[in-house]
């Protein structure tokens, strides 16, 4: 593996993105701009306008007499199983019998215009029994309401070490929802073929899934469906398990029409009916030393899961795997929480629980610092997890490549971080409203999927007889750069040029039984399966070569496009073409396991993470006391990713990520009223981050020399979640500048996302006299 490390064609760190210029000119093409079939019907969802409902009779006729609708389709009309659940089950993709929350799918109408059906949806009846809702987490909490068994990571005895501390703090703290905003919204383009088959286009993370989806909710076998993605416009989690309900819906009205059908969402439509990021609450108890070391842990992770599982019990499992972040809690207790409410189903969101995790931990040793007046860097350094000892994880994960020491002392080096921190106390000292705050963030993210079964990937190649090789692997494209990484491989396998590799759309014909393209480790798995055909591959080719140079196959080498042998040489096609004369196979299937993982749902125990991403970013702000304005003034950011395969690419992704995070925390908010109804919807009152939130002085430097310790893809790390959680050193730096609104001896009420507003709040509370 270590010898492939020339990555083609030695200048990879100028390889771009593969779309690029097609994403900025507009020709990369997304499924609305695929040509549109003869008989294409746009079909438009009938919601619930009710949080908790009885769904007792719904009436489409006077919608049906409408020119130009076809049909309008409940529940009732599935001949399979009403039921996408990716994880449990009991998840019906069209609601039947109960709404369970504002925006809950009881209908769809299709038409032969879009407009049609947009107007038809309006004159569908529906009868429906208003139910009590359950919107708060508390008060799911109180009614113990679940979407499944509530799950709790232990280490040690924390009571006792609570109990037997020097010092003890309760408290509590809350995160916001995130809206995903990618700017192509949910869409499935689904085409009835012969007998009951039926080819879907979904724009979905998790074709395997959508096809299962499709398969159940059809009653057709798996092959039955394809389901095939090129590109989606932004995902972020929000395409892992929502797609599904999309791609079913698309299809059970081509399969009642015979007709191709397209669902796509507004915009509003979208952010009203599909998932988002969990809110959480939490509470903890903590005792420490003098020092500050943590000795005993307890904290309540409360989360709303929404009105199904879905993707919670993951998400929930990797917030309790990340509620020590960087940190040893020899006794700790993490217990979770999944609220079941009368609101959409929350789902994956970039960081997948993580990041929420990490707040907690985060705001429980600032306390500690408050508590015994040491800064919060002081408490980290002294609770972070060691390298030969207390580096054991509470989920029972031994950790062997920490580095996030180094890495800390490194970045608070280069930047000068004491001097800065001085400098910020001299501008407070004589500014009265603004005030500035500063803060670090280290983060250490576990790469795998929780659960073992899910890291696995294929793929498939073909070299063809001029030497081109065509591409396909399980891994979808979403921005991120993954079909660029994976062609970058097999380039390198080979020793071609990246041009001559053809990237394919993602297929379950192709590639079957694959994973969602997720938990940041698409290239980490899809690279490897992708190194696996092409050694096959190539293993045959040289082969050919030997006996055409009549030299031994180690005499064989792949150099730039040709393939030499003793003095002689042959071009990558002159050797495909010898390699087809000699009747030897120019294709192959790839497939790959990550090895080493154990989890054990139950227990909540085992070492699920092949190894740790880490980074570090520190933030500087600048609050306005008056109105609660703040700024990013200045961010620095030192990430590790391994060997980097495309350091253009990894770059993009941490300044992406970073922003993404930083939107969360401060000026995201999702705002429901007590009806349960979304009042957020749309980029009027939903503020994502806009060019010039980023950071003014924005500093990123990628960890150089830094190979992985494991064997995974040239060496290389996971980048796609683990930035994200950078944007937490805002946060904090917003929660220090409110600390020093005040005289100081005051921590701040200040949850997340930080709003003008809230910041406001917390100054107010702070400054206030009593
Ligand atoms: N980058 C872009 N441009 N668009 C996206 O939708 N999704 C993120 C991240 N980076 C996303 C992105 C999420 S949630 C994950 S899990 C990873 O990409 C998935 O891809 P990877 O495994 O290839 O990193
Ligand atoms: Mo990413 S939240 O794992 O799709």
């Amino acid at each position: 593996m270590d010898d492939a490390q020339n990555i083609v064609g030695a200048a990879h760190d100028k390889i771009q993105h593969d779309s690029a210029v097609k994403h900025v000119t507009g020709k990369a093409l997304y499924i609305d701009d695929m040509p549109s079939l003869p008989n294409t019907l746009q079909i438009v969802l009938v919601t619930s306008p009710l949080a908790h409902a009885n769904i007792k009779s719904i009436d489409g006729s006077l919608a049906l007499a409408e020119v130009g609708v076809v049909a309008v389709l409940t529940a009732k009309d599935i001949e399979g199983h009403n039921d996408i659940a990716p994880i449990f089950a009991g998840e019906p993709a069209i609601a039947d019998k109960v709404a369970e929350y504002v925006g809950h799918p009881v209908a769809v109408v299709a038409a032969e215009t879009y407009d049609q059906a947009f107007q038809a949806v309006k004159l569908v009846k529906v009868d429906y029994e208003e139910l009590e809702p359950v919107l708060l987490i508390k008060d799911a909490l109180a009614k113990e309401q679940f979407t499944y068994t509530p799950p709790t990571v232990t280490q040690g005895d924390p009571d006792k070490a609570m109990d037997a501390a020097a010092h003890r703090l309760q408290g509590e703290v809350a995160c916001g929802g995130q809206d995903h905003f990618y700017l192509e919204a949910n869409v499935a383009l689904a085409v009835p073929g012969e007998d009951k088959d039926m080819m879907v286009y979904s724009s979905t993370q998790h074709p395997t899934e959508a096809q299962h989806g499709v398969s159940r909710v059809l009653g057709v076998p798996s092959n039955a469906v394809t389901v095939e993605v090129r590109r989606m416009g932004g995902a972020f989690g929000g395409k892992e398990s929502q797609p599904t309900i999309i791609a079913a819906l698309a299809a059970l009205v081509a399969s009642k029409t015979g007709q191709p059908a397209k669902l796509r969402l507004r915009r509003d439509a979208d952010m009203i009916i599909t998932g988002k990021r969990h809110d959480f609450e939490f509470d903890y108890d903590v005792g420490f030393d003098e020092e500050g070391r943590i000795e005993g842990i307890d904290i309540a992770m409360m989360m709303r899961s929404g009105n199904v599982a879905d993707l919670s019990s993951g998400v929930l499992a990797r917030s309790l795997c990340h509620g020590d972040n960087c940190y040893y809690l020899k006794n700790a207790r993490f217990r979770g929480y999944p609220c079941k409410t009368n609101t959409v189903s929350n789902t994956a969101f970039r960081g997948f629980g993580g990041p929420q995790g990490m707040i907690v931990i985060e705001t429980i040793l600032e306390h500690i610092g408050h508590h015994l007046s040491k800064s919060l860097d002081e408490i980290r350094k002294i609770n972070f997890y060691g390298t030969e000892d207390r580096n054991v994880t509470p989920y029972g994960q031994t950790i062997t490549d920490n580095i996030i020491v180094e890495l800390t002392d490194c970045l608070m080096g280069e930047i000068n971080y004491e001097g800065r921190k001085k400098a910020i106390d001299k501008f407070n000292a004589e500014n009265s409203t603004l005030k500035k705050g500063i803060a670090a963030m280290p983060v250490k993210f576990g790469i795998s999927f929780n659960m073992p079964a899910l890291n696995q990937a294929g793929a498939l190649v073909h070299v063809y007889t001029d030497g081109s090789v065509h591409l396909n692997h399980g891994g979808t494209e979403m921005g991120q750069g993954l079909f660029t990484k994976v062609a970058q491989v097999v380039a390198t396998a080979f020793q071609v040029d990246i041009d001559n590799i053809k990237i394919s759309s993602t297929r379950t014909d192709k590639v079957p039984n694959t994973s969602a393209t997720a938990a940041s480790a698409g290239s980490d798995l899809n690279g490897m399966a992708a190194f696996d055909a092409a050694n096959q591959i190539k293993a045959r080719m040289v082969g050919v070569a030997a006996r055409h140079f009549g030299a031994s196959e180690d005499e064989i080498e792949f150099r730039q496009n040709r393939i030499y042998g003793g003095n002689e040489s042959l071009s990558f096609a002159e050797l495909a073409q010898k390699t087809w004369e000699a009747r030897e196979s120019l294709s192959a299937t790839g497939f790959y396991q990550t090895p080493d993982l154990s989890w054990d749902p139950i227990t909540c125990s085992g070492s699920p993470f092949y190894y740790f991403s880490y980074g570090v970013s520190i933030s500087e702000v600048v609050i306005d006391t008056l109105t609660g304005e703040s700024r990013t003034l200045r961010t620095d950011i030192l990430q590790d990713c391994g060997k980097s395969l495309n350091p253009r690419v990894d770059y993009g992704q941490i300044e992406g990520a970073y922003v993404q995070g930083m939107g969360w925390l401060t000026s995201e908010e999702l705002v429901w009223n007590d009806k349960g109804r979304l009042l957020t919807h749309g980029p009027s009152t939903y503020k994502i981050p806009g060019s010039r939130d980023v950071p003014p002085e924005f500093n990123i430097h990628i960890l150089d020399d830094a190979p992985n310790r494991m064997p995974t893809i040239f060496r290389s790390k996971a980048i796609g979640e683990p930035p994200l959680m950078l944007a937490i050193s805002v946060w904090l730096a917003l929660r220090d500048a409110v600390k020093r609104s005040g005289d100081g001896t005051k921590l701040p009420k200040l949850n997340a996302p930080a709003t003008p507003e809230a910041i406001l709040k917390a100054v107010t509370e702070i400054r206030a006299v009593n």
